[in-house]
């Protein structure tokens, strides 16, 4: 029986529940060293002086880092990390000092004590689509064109018959992971060791030997387990160097920093909010002939990122007329990162919501307008999919939720005094083998060990590599050991872009074949074999992309506005499902997240300070038990042999693709009210109700 396809158990499941699997910042050191960062209290300006001396007389201080005593770092290219090293502030809450101490009460305590002067200057920190210094990036994350044209929007859309012309809105939000971003750091003959909280060991690597100008074989970073990243612990932040920064200046001595939750409001990345101008032309019977869509979002003025939100929209749909753009404000705010799915979470929300409206425009059913929308190749490269079972998703779906009992007219269920409704949208995720990972595959004592430097963020890595392993060298899962999240072992690539699986299921797959290759089946203690991922050149012949079929049930209060989601249910076509198990719930949080997005997530800047005024999670607020009831996730049997060898797509990210839009979709179907900015709140609905 083959280990791939069964709903095996987390091997790493009991080590977690007991208590037993040690996190980045309890790693067992002696006579640990803890740091609190002290923050800037202005969004730009220029410190004049910092007064540390009342920090440094403190029973249990240590050492107070600031610009003035801090190292010099031997790379400042990446000016997120450029910490302590000189005096300007770029937005609120930038570290400006570092207390170290005893304990890790004395060094908050000491942090609190240190007192930066420092000279205002006027900051610049709201987004808006009629500023006149918006730009165009050179590029959108991670190497993208930033605009496409094809064909004729503006005569396309003046000769279409009938045009949705919307703008819609996505919120800013912030990664919660439970765990914080958090680092034990050992400076110790001439070497540095990181114990992080991070998505890819090999990476963090790189990027802090960079930093200090080391030799990256003398980094070594360890991370066994992670709580939680969703891109926020993709890259190294500025706690990781300033984690290190503390252990260099006290050699011998291991340093612990945690970042607080209001820390990792302005310190661990965030999604950037968007504004998308979406308009679409089509024909009487729901064909598209133009897709337009023109973003605009933020990024710091610190440092660039850029992004590539209107990546799905060029894809997506079948239509001769295409354009789009994004277009970037450089604020005095803290630097915007990767969170599940940059790119086509927020970029399926606009889309997605202009084809419902269309879809009622015309009178058409949404499902089937998706489907009458099908393209026969990608729209944007002319290569043929992979593999596209979206409208079978969309199908499936459908009979699975009940939709064909559906009465198309809005606002008209009253039930119990809650108006109901129901709402679809798609889901897309692109499909990747990222090259340049290596696994190890070695015979030790009668059993295989394999070794790969991959992280298993909490989504299944530990449990469904071995299973990959096992089926590879055709030997029972339970005879393989596997060794992830450290760089003691070979390089592998980022858990991040939902290539985890794929990338070093790959390269398991290919050295163990490399290793019965060598040893055949009857191997002798030491023998071992090891593979790279190398780019996959099917990917230039061939659109890969994982597809789904998000439905939401909605039902809104119709005297109070109270907004609920008693129904979520998706069908995905990613590929082959490598463990049903850890599938589905990847599957299922990334609903869940996107109900959050839906409903409750909102970052609230205040402009006039620069600051998310609701940096904890009593006022950030995320669904939580309560608001998630009925959520399903199926999929279809699909196995794709071009994107990779074990025909398997990510899963990691498309859940929550596509489900703010079913969500929106199915509040105006209950109440009639069009909600194009996220999230959908009382204030918002009340208003427009019947
Ligand atoms: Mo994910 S946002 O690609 O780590």
């Amino acid at each position: 029986m083959t280990a791939i396809g069964q709903p095996l158990v987390r091997r790493d499941g009991a080590h977690k529940v007991t208590g037993a699997a040690t996190y980045a910042f309890e790693t067992p050191v002696s006579a640990p060293l803890f740091c609190h960062p002290v923050q800037s209290t202005v969004a730009r300006g220029r410190i004049t002086a910092i007064h540390t001396a009342e920090a440094e007389v403190l029973d249990g201080v240590v050492d107070v880092l600031t610009y003035r005593t801090a190292e010099r770092l031997a790379s400042t290219d990446d000016a997120e990390l450029a910490v302590l090293q000189d005096r300007d502030i770029a937005f609120r809450g930038q570290v400006v000092g570092l207390v170290i101490a005893e304990t890790s009460e004395i060094a908050r305590h000491g942090a609190e004590l240190v007192l930066v002067d420092h000279v205002e200057h006027e900051h610049d920190a709201e987004l808006s689509e009629h500023r006149d210094d918006l730009y165009k990036p050179a590029k959108v994350n991670p190497s993208f064109p930033t605009d496409t044209d094809v064909g004729d929007l503006d005569a396309a859309l003046a000769a279409a018959p009938v045009r949705i012309e919307q703008t819609y809105r996505t919120a800013m939000y912030h990664n919660n992971p439970l765990e914080p971003h958090a680092t034990t750091a050992l400076w110790d003959h001439d070497s540095l060791t990181l114990w992080d909280s991070t998505q890819g060991v090999h990476p963090s690597r790189a990027t802090l030997a960079t930093v200090f100008g080391l030799p990256p074989e003398r980094v070594r970073v360890v991370c066994p387990f992670v709580g939680g990243g969703f891109g926020s612990k993709g890259l190294p932040h500025a706690n990781v160097v300033l984690a290190a920064m503390a252990a260099r200046a006290h050699p011998g001595r291991p340093v612990k920093l945690a970042l607080t939750r209001q820390q990792m409001f302005s310190l661990a990345g965030y999604r950037t909010p968007t504004i998308q101008r979406m308009r679409l032309g089509a024909d009487r019977d729901g064909r598209l002939t133009a897709i337009g869509l023109d973003v605009v979002e933020q990024t710091a003025r610190l440092k660039e990122f850029a992004e590539q939100t209107a990546l799905p929209a060029r894809m997506m749909y079948a239509a001769p007329h295409r354009r789009t753009t994004h277009r970037l404000a450089a604020l005095d705010v803290p630097v915007p990162s990767w969170m599940r799915a940059p790119g086509e979470c927020p970029g399926m929300f606009g889309p997605e919501v202009a084809m419902d409206e269309l879809a009622g425009e015309l009178g058409v059913d949404p499902v089937e307008l998706r489907i009458r929308n099908e393209p026969a190749v990608d729209p944007e490269s002319g290569n043929p999919f992979s593999s596209r079972h979206l409208v079978e998703c969309l199908r499936e779906g459908a009979r699975r939720f009940g939709w064909e009992a559906r009465d198309p007219r809005p606002g008209v269920r009253l039930e119990d005094g809650w108006l109901v409704g129901t709402g679809v949208a798609a889901s897309v995720y692109p499909s990747r083998v990222n090259p340049g990972s290596t696994a190890l595959v070695r015979f030790e004592h009668g059993r295989y060990a394999v070794e790969i430097g991959a992280a298993d963020l909490g989504t299944g890595a530990w449990t469904v590599l071995p299973q990959i392993a096992g089926d590879a060298l055709d030997v029972p899962v339970d005879d393989v050991d596997i060794r992830i999240g450290d760089t003691r072992y070979p390089k592998a690539t980022v858990a991040g872009g939902s290539t985890g699986t794929a990338t070093w299921g790959t390269a398991i797959v290919e050295a163990a074949r490399a290793f019965r290759d060598k040893f055949g089946r009857t191997p002798s203690h030491g023998d071992e074999a090891e593979a790279t991922t190398e780019k996959n050149p099917e990917a230039q012949r061939y659109a890969m992309y994982a597809f789904g079929a998000q439905f939401a049930e909605a039902r809104v209060h119709a005297d109070t506005g109270e907004i609920r989601v008693p129904r979520l249910l998706g069908v995905f076509a990613a590929g082959r499902i490598v463990n049903p198990r850890t599938a589905r719930s990847q599957l299922l949080g990334g609903m869940t997240m996107g109900l959050s997005m839906a409903l409750h997530e909102d970052s609230v800047l205040d402009p006039r300070f620069g600051h998310v005024v609701n940096h904890d999670l009593a006022e950030y607020h995320v669904s939580v038990n309560a608001d998630v009831a009925d959520v399903q996730a199926h999929w279809l049997d699909e196995r794709d042999e071009h994107v990779n060898v074990l025909g398997s797509k990510g899963i990691g990210e498309i859940g929550i693709v596509g489900t703010a839009a079913a969500v929106v979709n199915a509040v105006h179907h209950a109440t009639g009210a069009r909600i194009r900015d996220l999230p959908v709140t009382v204030d918002k609905v009340l208003p427009a109700l019947p």
